[in-house]
C-alpha cells in the first residue's frame, strides 16, 4: 500500500501544482514541479535525498539540514549556472532548463530542507 501511495504522490501534486498553484511559488509553480520531476529526480530523487544514481554521481541529501545550512543560495545558484568540479554535475543549460527557473528552482530545493 505505502509503495502505491508513493507512486501516486507525484502525478496528485503536479496536478495540484497546475491548477491551484502553490502559494510559495511566483507565477509558474506547476511548470517548476514539472521540470523538477523530469529533469532533475533522476538523480536528485522524488525526495530530494537522491536516487540511486544520483548518488553514484555524488548529489548532496537536500533534506540534510546540515547541507542546507552549509550552502547559500548564491553557491547553489552558481553551481546551478556554470557547474561544479564534480564532471557528473550538469549545468541548467546542459539539461535544457531555462535560466529564469534558476531562483524558483533554489526555493524548491531548500523545501526539501523543510524550509
Ligand atoms: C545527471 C544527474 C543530475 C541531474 C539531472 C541534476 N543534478 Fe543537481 N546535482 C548533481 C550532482 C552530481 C550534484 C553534486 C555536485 C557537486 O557536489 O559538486 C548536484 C548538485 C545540485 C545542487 C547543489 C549545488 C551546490 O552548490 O551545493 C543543486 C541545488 C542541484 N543539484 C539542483 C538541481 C536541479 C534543480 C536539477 C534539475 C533542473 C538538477 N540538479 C539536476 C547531479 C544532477
Amino acid at each position: 500500500m505505502k509503495r502505491f501511495l508513493n507512486y501516486c504522490a507525484i502525478p496528485v501534486a503536479t496536478v495540484f501544482g497546475i491548477y491551484l498553484g502553490f502559494p510559495t511559488f511566483t507565477a509558474n509553480a506547476g511548470d517548476i514541479k514539472k521540470i523538477y520531476k523530469d529533469t532533475c529526480e533522476l538523480c536528485h530523487g522524488t525526495d530530494g535525498k537522491g536516487s540511486e544514481a544520483g548518488k553514484q554521481f555524488g548529489v548532496p541529501d537536500f533534506t540534510n539540514p546540515d547541507y542546507q545550512n552549509s550552502r547559500t543560495d548564491e553557491q547553489m545558484k552558481e553551481s546551478m549556472t556554470n557547474g561544479t568540479k564534480n564532471p557528473n554535475y550538469v549545468k541548467l543549460s546542459d539539461l535544457g532548463v531555462d535560466a529564469a527557473d534558476l531562483e524558483p528552482l533554489v526555493k524548491l530545493v531548500r523545501e526539501f530542507g523543510g524550509k
